[in-house]
């Protein structure tokens, strides 16, 4: 029963029922309509509605939205309850999103308990509000919260939200004082749709615009939600909703709002396997090295309560981390994440030593010390004599052989990989990566804390660079490719930008410094194919000192370290180099960068799957959007891969394995996929 109805004397109760956070879908809605009339029927004073359990409710069930829409319509429902002769009064118990304030700001009144939030965030979906939102919260709350709610999608907590005259009181207990709102008070309360619309505001929908175009560039529904509040200045209710409902069902069926959907789903989906053991105790971590990472994953533990021996190999290493501490909790109190007492608190549980028998007791370490097989050996061979049998031992390494590193303990079977991303505190991906010989109790270790630090856990195995840097590798190879058949770092950012990224790889290059990918090359020089195409512009640049941000040069300058600006001597550079190794340059289009790099890393990525380093190519989509920044509005690599269809994929790869057959090799996963007509989400291994 997704509503259920109960009445006290003249007041009716109505409860929106469905676990665990009541979305709204085709049997609620008509339990609503049913509501509207029982209620009518029944003579009611008010209906009071309320959300059983922790939300009020948390919008259209998405998973409906493949399908057909289904009768009763949510504005239809919601048009019900505002004409409705009864009043309804929401008792906003919990989050209302979406569909569920758009059900609120119908009802007559709201009342917010002090933990709601009132959101709508459809353009996070790929769609706009579709029942009501964009027409009713701006006749409550003006066009510029309005249109910053709407556009950008974040809710509003109870407090903003009675600021803002979206609700009308924060109660402790929002069911009893809608009980208590005096009758006569309520009845003097305009329906939201007869009050006047705003007046236009040219430069607020300017401003917008122009924010849009840098927080969600490339996304549609943000403008487009911004178009219909716009008409709705001027149109007739019934017609602006209308626009509204028309706007919503368009994008519903376009790719960015089945790339969002299945981005949510896939966060969602992100948890450990049924067969695993429960989450074991976890209350002590050991961290070892005090640099960047290992700070950033001390930090972040400490934040979620747990107790941190943070181990450093010097007291000059051990003031380092402490110092790299102290910058993360006064950026934390700055940013207002944390108050004076919550520091110290946080401070009152970290232990920072050379000594590793302080850590004897703690339930895993996580050593996230300098990328050495040598380094990492000792380590873990010291760790293994000093912690508890029981306790778990990650290594945070980016691209070595978790095997190897194992096989400095006496118990392999406790050792996995927790490979974090900087800044570890707010990175929300981990790999946890599975050796040859981790036990399910180290994996399940790895699931609880990935949990407790709210992160999405993606299972990976074994190989250089398990599965994001593996796929990162073969991106920034095909870059080097491209600078030397004639494209330049900055044409390059460009056309990735302008495909959804952040930033370009050069620009990413230049922010995590260029002597890590020499250090990785250089590791893998014995090992490579020596036929391999290798393109070295990148290793002279290191020669030359030229590191990066930090060394105020590399693919950009950094005068002054500020922004990032063109050097012209790099593309003298990239010609000597393309001289020596006999490539004529030419022009390269952009279709054909974002076509070369965006085919390399989905190649990669079917190998990837192939070889079941990735369990699946949603897993894939999870690290490629919360790791390393593709676009989550095309719905991970893999994904966007399904959109532009297999079949054309490995023709394009085909044509380019003509020039290059060690390079372009088509993944036997793409081949099979396209030869079975199956996409590469429905791809399972034979057998
Ligand atoms: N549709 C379908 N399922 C939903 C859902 C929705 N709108 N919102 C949450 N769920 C599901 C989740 O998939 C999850 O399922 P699982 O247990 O099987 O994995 C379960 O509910 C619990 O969700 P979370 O794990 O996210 O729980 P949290 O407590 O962390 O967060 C939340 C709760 C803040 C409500 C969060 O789930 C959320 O942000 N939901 C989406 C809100 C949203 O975008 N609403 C707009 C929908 S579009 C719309 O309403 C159109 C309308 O204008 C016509």
């Amino acid at each position: 029963m997704s509503v259920t109805t109960s009445r006290e004397g003249y007041v009716g109760y109505v409860t929106l029922t469905n676990p665990p956070v009541n979305a709204i879908g085709k049997a609620m809605r008509q339990g609503l309509m049913d509501a509207v009339r029982w209620a009518e029927a029944e003579n009611l004073d008010r209906v009071i509605v309320t959300g059983a359990g922790r939300a009020f409710a948390a919008g259209a069930d998405a998973k409906e939205f493949d399908g057909a829409a289904l009768e009763p319509f949510l504005p239809d429902v919601c048009d019900a309850i505002e004409r409705s002769f009864v009043p309804w009064i929401a008792a906003i118990n919990g989050v209302a999103l979406g569909g569920g304030a758009e059900i609120a700001l119908a009802c007559r009144m709201r009342i917010a308990g002090p933990k709601a939030q009132i959101g709508l965030p459809e353009v996070t979906l790929g769609v706009i509000p579709g029942a009501g939102g964009t027409q009713r919260a701006m006749r409550l709350c003006g066009l510029d919260i309005a249109l910053r709610m709407i556009a950008f999608g974040k809710p509003l907590s109870a407090r903003a939200a009675l600021e803002a005259g979206l609700v009308h009181a924060v109660e402790e207990d929002p069911v009893e004082a809608a009980f208590m709102v005096n009758t006569e008070e309520m009845q003097c309360v305009v329906p939201t749709w007869e009050l006047p619309p705003p007046d236009m505001d040219e430069a607020a929908f300017a401003e917008m615009r122009d924010a849009l175009g840098k927080r969600m560039a490339g996304q549609v529904a943000p403008l487009r939600a911004l178009d219909v509040i716009q008409s709705g200045l001027t149109l007739p209710f019934h017609e602006a909703m209308a626009l509204e409902r028309a706007t919503f069902m368009e994008l519903k069926q376009g790719d960015q709002s089945c790339a969002l959907r299945h981005m949510f789903f896939s966060e969602r989906a992100a948890k450990p396997s049924a067969d695993l053991p429960a989450a074991p105790d976890l209350s002590r971590v050991a961290i070892v090295g005090g640099g960047t990472m290992g700070t950033g994953i001390a930090y972040a533990c400490l934040s979620v309560g747990l107790n941190v021996v943070l181990l450093e190999s010097d007291d000059e290493g051990a003031a380092r981390a402490r110092g790299n501490i102290e910058a993360l909790i006064e950026q934390g109190i700055k940013r207002g994440r944390l108050d004076p007492d919550g520091a110290e608190a946080l401070r009152a549980r970290l232990n920072i030593t050379t000594d590793y028998a302080q850590a004897a007791e703690v339930d895993l370490a996580i050593e996230a010390a300098f990328e050495s097989m040598e380094v990492k050996a000792q380590i873990f061979a010291k760790l293994d004599t000093a912690l508890g049998p029981d306790a778990v031992l990650a290594t945070n390494t980016s691209y070595l052989n978790v095997d190897e590193i194992a096989a400095a303990t006496s118990d392999p079977s406790r050792v996995l990989g927790l490979h974090f991303f900087a800044p570890a505190h707010i990175m929300r991906l981990l790999e946890i990566v599975k050796g040859d010989k981790t036990s399910d109790h180290a994996l399940a270790m790895g699931y609880a804390l990935a949990k407790l630090l709210k992160k999405v856990p993606v299972l990976a195995g074994v190989c250089d660079g398990f599965i994001g840097n593996r796929i990162y590798t073969r991106y920034r190879e095909e870059g080097d490719f491209l600078l030397m058949d004639g494209a330049t770092p900055w044409e390059i950012d460009e056309v990735m930008e302008a495909f959804g990224y952040a930033m370009g790889p050069y620009q990413v290059q230049d922010l995590s410094g260029l002597d890590i990918g020499y250090a990785n090359r250089r590791r893998q020089d014995d090992t490579c194919d020596p036929n391999r195409r290798y393109v070295p512009i990148a290793d002279r640049m290191v020669q030359e000192g030229r590191l990066g941000r930090k060394s105020g040069v590399g693919w950009y300058r950094y005068p002054g370290g500020g922004g990032k600006v063109v050097d012209p001597l790099i593309e003298d550079l990239i010609a000597e180099e393309a001289h020596f190794a006999k490539v004529t340059r030419r022009d390269i289009p952009a279709a054909e960068v974002e076509e070369r790099l965006l085919l390399a890393m989905i190649n990669e990525a079917a190998d990837i799957l192939d070889e079941g380093i990735a369990q699946s190519a949603q897993d894939i989509d999870v690290v490629t959007v919360f790791g390393y920044g593709f676009p989550r509005w095309r719905g991970g690599l893999m994904h966007y891969a399904d959109t532009l269809g297999v079949a054309r994929i490995v023709d394009k790869i085909r044509t380019l394995e003509a020039q290059d057959p060690i390079i372009w090799r088509p993944s036997p996963v793409l081949v099979e996929c396209a030869e079975r007509g199956v996409s590469i989400a429905d791809w399972r291994r034979a057998g």
